[in-house]
C-alpha cells in the first residue's frame, strides 16, 4: 500500500492546485476525487481536500462520492485541508473541511494534524507557507 494519497474535489482549480502543491511535497499522488477512482482511497495517510460550495456545503465531487467512499477511511489516517473565502463567506467559511474530517473520524479514521484552511481567494500570498508548515506536522505523523 502506499503511504500517502492526496484526494481532492475542486470546482474552479483552487483546491485542485494546493493539492498538487502538497503532494509534491510529500512525494505523494494526487487523485480527483470525480475520476470515482477507488485507489485513490488505498493508502496509509489519506490527505483530504475540498473547497466549499453554497453556504458551508461540500463541494459538488465530494457531496457526489463521499457516502460510496467513506467506508475506505476506516483504520485509515487522515488529514484534512480546505479552500474557501473568509470574507465573502465569513461565517461559513471552510466549513466544508470539517464536514470532511468528521465524516473520516464517523467512518473510524485517525485525524491527523489539524484541518488547515486556506484563503486562496483573499489571502494567497499567505498559502505556500502555511502548506509547508502543514506539510512538516503530516511527515512527523508518518
Ligand atoms: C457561489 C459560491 C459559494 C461559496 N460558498 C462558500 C462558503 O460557504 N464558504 C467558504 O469558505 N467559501 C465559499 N466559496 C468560496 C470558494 O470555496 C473558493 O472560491 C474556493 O477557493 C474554490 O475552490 P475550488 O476552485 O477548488 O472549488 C464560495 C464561492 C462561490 C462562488
Amino acid at each position: 500500500m502506499d503511504k500517502v494519497h492526496v484526494v481532492f474535489g475542486s470546482t474552479t482549480g483552487m483546491t485542485e492546485a494546493v493539492a498538487g502543491k502538497i503532494a509534491e511535497a510529500l512525494g505523494a499522488q494526487a487523485f480527483n476525487v470525480n475520476a470515482g477512482d477507488a485507489a485513490a482511497f488505498d493508502a496509509e495517510l489519506l490527505v483530504l481536500g475540498t473547497s466549499t460550495w453554497g453556504i458551508g456545503e461540500l463541494q459538488d465531487d465530494w457531496a457526489a462520492q463521499l457516502d460510496g467512499v467513506k467506508s475506505g477511511f476506516a483504520g485509515k489516517k487522515v488529514a484534512v485541508f480546505g479552500l474557501g473565502d473568509s470574507v465573502g463567506f465569513a461565517d461559513s467559511f471552510c466549513v466544508a473541511a470539517e464536514t470532511l474530517a468528521n465524516a473520516a473520524k464517523d467512518a473510524g479514521a485517525t485525524l491527523v494534524g489539524e484541518v488547515l484552511k486556506l484563503d486562496d481567494t483573499n489571502e494567497s500570498d499567505k498559502t505556500d507557507e502555511k502548506v509547508a508548515a502543514w506539510v512538516e506536522t503530516l511527515k512527523a505523523a508518518l
